[in-house]
């Protein structure tokens, strides 16, 4: 079984943060979000993986490479520009050949094991295999609608939804998939849907199995589900110690790279911070994860995620459900009157009481 992992698409939800990244690569507790589908794609047994780039395809490739880390082989396949996900199916077809593949959006995470998944698809060879989750805002996804353990019938994005489970973006399909693919037509929104082409599947009499997910899943595609994804990682993750320790509480789950300094501050787990990173006199607390070389200094903050080379200092008031892009620079003003001195790339936000 081959993988394609599909990183190409706008991210226009997460702006600004992806005018300047591909949302694929945004971090999630240190590692880019994408990381985690390949891991769990390798883990499965799966080794010969497609990634699908578009704008950002650069970036993709260079923060990936080649796929050894991982001792899997990666191929980049350009799609022209983000027709939809049954598009980008069809733009890897030379890739996939006559495999059956297993699909995974390259910004959705979830916890379960695909290993089980893979090895059932195996054994009973469905045309598809779909994976579905109870949401409460089924309009923001395909939607399923069920007659027993029966899928009969997939609509995406639809106003008046028939269930509340939604299609999570892990899917496993066989070369059948192509021909339904073939016969699409663009959707409402204008886009070749994945949803359509299964739906066509089941319309041809073909088998169709679903899955409901076993634990949480997310579709990181805005800042809150971002955020909400670092949790989940965090609630995970193992203890480990690399840094260096002065006047310091460390407090439930931390984790700490090499070359990081901790003097006088108060850690809360869960929390990661990367390497090479200055905590001074400052107070993280929980479901923060911190990215290699930054400062965070005189200042508080929880519930966030800061990327690499950003300096937070001399902050009043506590930084909490925010999401700091790469070298981001926030000062507090030690001066009185207290004045505010702003750098904001396009559509940034900030909250200043
Ligand atoms: O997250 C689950 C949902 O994903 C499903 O419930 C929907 O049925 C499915 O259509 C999809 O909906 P989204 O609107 O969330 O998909 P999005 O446009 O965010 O694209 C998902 C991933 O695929 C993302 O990593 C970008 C990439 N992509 C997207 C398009 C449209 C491509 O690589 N090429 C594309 O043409």
């Amino acid at each position: 079984m081959k993988g394609l992992i599909l990183a190409g698409g706008k991210g226009s939800r997460l702006r600004p943060i992806t005018f300047s990244m591909a949302k694929q690569l945004v971090p999630v507790a240190n590692k880019p979000v994408i990381e985690y589908g390949l891991e769990a794609m390798v883990a499965a047994g799966i080794r010969e993986i497609g990634v699908i780039t578009g704008d950002t395809g650069e970036e993709v490739k260079s923060g990936l490479g080649d796929g050894s880390r991982w001792d899997a082989r990666l191929t980049f396949i350009p799609q022209e520009a983000p027709l939809g996900l049954a598009h980008a199916v069809k733009t890897a077809r030379g890739f996939l050949g006559e495999s059956d593949f297993l699909m995974y959006l390259g910004d959705n995470l979830i916890k379960s094991s695909l290993t089980d998944l893979v090895q059932e698809f195996e054994e009973h060879q469905p045309a598809a295999t779909i994976l579905l989750t109870p949401v409460p805002n089924p309009s923001d996804f395909g939607v399923a609608e069920m007659r027993g353990d029966q899928v009969v019938g997939l609509e995406e994005k639809p106003q008046s939804p028939r269930s509340n489970l939604a299609l999570v973006g892990v899917y496993l399909f066989t070369k059948q998939i192509h021909d339904t693919i073939e016969q699409l037509r663009p959707s409402r929104r204008g886009e070749f849907e994945i949803t359509d082409a299964i739906q066509l599947l089941i319309n041809g009499g073909h088998t169709v199995r679903s899955h409901i997910v076993q634990g949480w899943w997310k579709d990181t595609g805005t800042v809150e589900a971002m955020l909400e994804a670092n949790r989940l990682i965090l609630e995970d993750l193992d203890p480990q110690q690399h840094g260096a320790l002065e006047d310091s509480r460390i407090e439930g789950r931390v984790a700490i790279g090499e070359g990081s300094s901790i003097k006088s501050s108060t850690i809360r787990g869960p929390v990661v911070i990367g390497q090479g990173c200055l905590i001074e006199n400052a107070y993280i607390g929980p479901f923060t994860s911190i990215d290699s070389q930054t400062q965070v200094v005189n200042s508080e903050i929880e519930y966030s995620i800061v990327m690499r080379e950003c300096v937070l200092s001399d902050l009043t008031n506590r930084i909490e459900g925010s999401l700091i892009g790469r070298g981001v620079t926030i000062k507090g003003s030690v001066s009185i009157p207290g004045t505010l001195n702003l750098v904001m790339g396009d559509n940034s936000s900030a909250v200043i009481p």
